[in-house]
């Protein structure tokens, strides 16, 4: 037998049971004639006491060799109020050893000193790390609360191909050779987007899978090229009744999770969300919205901001001059689009450089932001779009230095009515804004044909703290409007029946008005706790190369291997 109980398990009321407990040997302390030992399994610690000769008699014993003992459960003098088995200890009568091991090259404690490399390519001992263990842990516990809440809501989960044909909808794709098929190629589904869709028209009602995803792009600390999704869909729905649902799961993921109550999730629309943020995925856990100020400045007459195409402001309450890093960086960007007032807690003005900030125009301004001692304004101004990017990083960069990014509140929202398709000035076509089967909004399909770029679709992305936590849409379900879309976006008629072709063939089987929703797990999970990075929730994740540096992946083929799949 290996084990009567885990390293996790006995307690005082287990003191004189004999036990048998097999694990990792944590540590080893050595006083003289007795020997102290933690033992790790997946469950947790428990001390040891060994005698000298017991340790020494037989074999030479390191961290992370694997043991089994045999002993008595006894109370410990001095308790251990960090671990739940601190009360007791074993005090050993007999030792074997199960395997040996090397010496790791990091220390597997939850403070390590292995850097992020070091712990991927020995991804196998960091997860012997609580930190790691508990995220896939916590992973776990996740998923069974998503499949539970959609079960019990009628959802059907479904397997959909891996293996499909290369689709444009976004990203790239992988590209997948077979030895069978000369000159042809599968390549990697980036979502099961077109298969939900036709299991909506073959009658499901309610679809979900739990399922990964290839897109070939650039990792961040928020995208990995293989990633979970959320997938749902719906039949006989209408954007509300989505968001509504949807709303609703968020919600019980919160509370089973977190115990967290959300507050209703405010809806705002593309157009204003990148008005009043800068940003279609605003972080609301502050406010700092912009204000516009074209109209004041025209108003008062200021001659320099008065001929800009915009002129915007924040206000930033209580904050405080003595933030040196900030300082630094209101002085360092003075040179830009920018200026600044800091109204000091002793009522004194200050302000940026700019030559044209003269004490009047300080005043009405500090008059229209109605400013409090303690507050600093933030302005920026130029060219529409630009203007608004730049001052919605500077925001996210003044929340960074204000400690406003608590990541233990969640601010989620909803951003509603994305433009339908936007125009790629690099290979001059419109390009889908989410994907190419996303309706448009009714008011709008009278510009289907001569204005599409004005076109505002049926789609709403869910964001939290600033992150796209989900994506979705109203689908298309009439064929004519699916065909001029796909003219819009560049695909002759060949293209469109080679591409789409058993797509296009299902519209005429009836197609109910369905939509659905993507909601990306790893995202999800790195945000309910503390948001770092999504890779300390895969267990074998890539890292910002897109490399598996534990595997070594990607890797070279033999020639004799490309020739076989057609490549040489
Ligand atoms: P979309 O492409 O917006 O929509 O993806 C849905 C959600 O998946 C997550 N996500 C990612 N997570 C980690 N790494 C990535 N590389 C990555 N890419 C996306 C995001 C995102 O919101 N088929 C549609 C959904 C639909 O319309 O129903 C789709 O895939 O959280």
């Amino acid at each position: 037998m290996y084990r009567t109980h885990n390293c996790g398990e006995l307690r005082k009321k287990d003191v004189e049971k004999k036990v048998v407990l097999s694990g990792w040997v944590k540590k080893i302390r050595n006083l003289g004639s007795l020997f102290f030992i933690d033992i790790r399994d997946y469950f947790g610690i428990t001390q040891l006491i060994l005698s000298k000769e017991l340790v020494t008699k037989n074999f030479f014993l390191g961290k992370e060799f694997i043991i089994r003992v045999k002993g008595k459960v006894v109370e410990r003098l001095s308790k251990n109020n960090n671990i739940p088995t601190g009360e007791i200890e074993i005090l050993v009568s007999h030792i074997d050893l199960l395997n040996s091991s090397l010496s790791p090259p990091f220390t597997i404690e939850n403070e390590t000193d292995g850097n992020e490399e070091i712990r991927m390519i020995y991804r196998y001992l960091d997860i012997r790390r609580d930190f790691i263990k508990n995220n896939l842990i916590t992973r776990h516990n996740l998923v069974l609360e998503i499949r539970n809440f959609l079960s019990e809501n009628g959802f059907l989960e479904i397997e959909t191909p891996i293996l499909i044909n290369y689709t444009p909808e976004g990203a790239r794709s992988f590209v997948v050779p077979s030895r069978i098929h000369t000159d042809k190629f599968y390549a990697l589904a980036q979502s099961p987007q077109l298969f939900k869709q036709l299991l909506m028209i073959g009658g499901i009602d309610k679809y979900f899978q739990i399922v990964k995803c290839f897109r070939d792009e650039d990792s961040r600390s928020d995208r990995q090229i293989e990633f979970t999704q959320i997938d749902c869909e719906m039949s006989f729905v209408k954007e509300h009744d989505i968001l509504a649902f949807f709303e609703h799961f968020i919600k019980h993921i919160f509370i089973k999770m977190k115990n967290v109550q959300l507050d209703s999730f405010p809806c705002i629309s593309y157009s204003n969300a990148v008005k009043m943020y800068g940003t279609d995925s605003p972080d609301i856990r502050f406010d700092m919205s912009f204000v516009e100020l074209n109209d004041l400045v025209k108003n008062k007459n200021i001659n320099f901001l008065k001929t800009q195409e915009l002129v915007i402001g924040i206000k930033i309450i209580k904050y405080h001059n003595y933030h040196d890093k900030m300082n630094c960086f209101l002085k360092k960007i003075e040179n830009g689009n920018f200026f600044w007032i800091k109204y000091l807690y002793d009522r004194t003005l200050l302000s940026s450089n700019q030559n044209f900030l003269n004490e009047k125009i300080i005043n009405i301004f500090v008059k229209y932001f109605e400013a409090l001692p303690g507050d600093l304004l933030f302005f920026s101004y130029g060219k529409k779009i630009k203007t608004r990017e730049e001052l919605g990083k500077i925001r996210l960069k003044i929340a960074d230095f204000l400690k406003l990014k608590n990541s233990k509140i969640f601010k989620p929202l909803w951003i509603k009515d994305l433009p339908l398709l936007e125009w790629e000035e690099e290979s001059k076509r419109y390009k889908a804004v989410h994907h190419p089967f996303t309706s448009p909004k009714e008011e709008d399909v009278h510009l289907l044909e001569r204005y599409p770029k004005k076109i505002r679709s049926k789609s709403y992305d869910l964001i939290i703290n600033g992150i796209e936590i989900g994506s979705g849409s109203i689908r298309i379900h009439n064929k004519n409007i699916q065909n001029i879309i796909f003219r819009h976006l560049g695909f002759s008629r060949k293209e469109i029946e080679s591409r789409f072709g058993f797509f296009i063939k299902a519209f005429e089987y009836g197609v109910p008005p369905h939509g659905g929703i993507a909601f990306g797990l790893d995202r999800l999970v790195n945000l309910l706790e503390g948001n770092k990075n999504i890779k300390n929730f895969i267990a074998f994740p890539k890292n910002n190369y897109g490399k598996d540096i534990m595997i070594n992946a990607p890797s070279i083929l033999e020639k004799e291997k490309l020739k076989e799949l057609h490549l040489r």
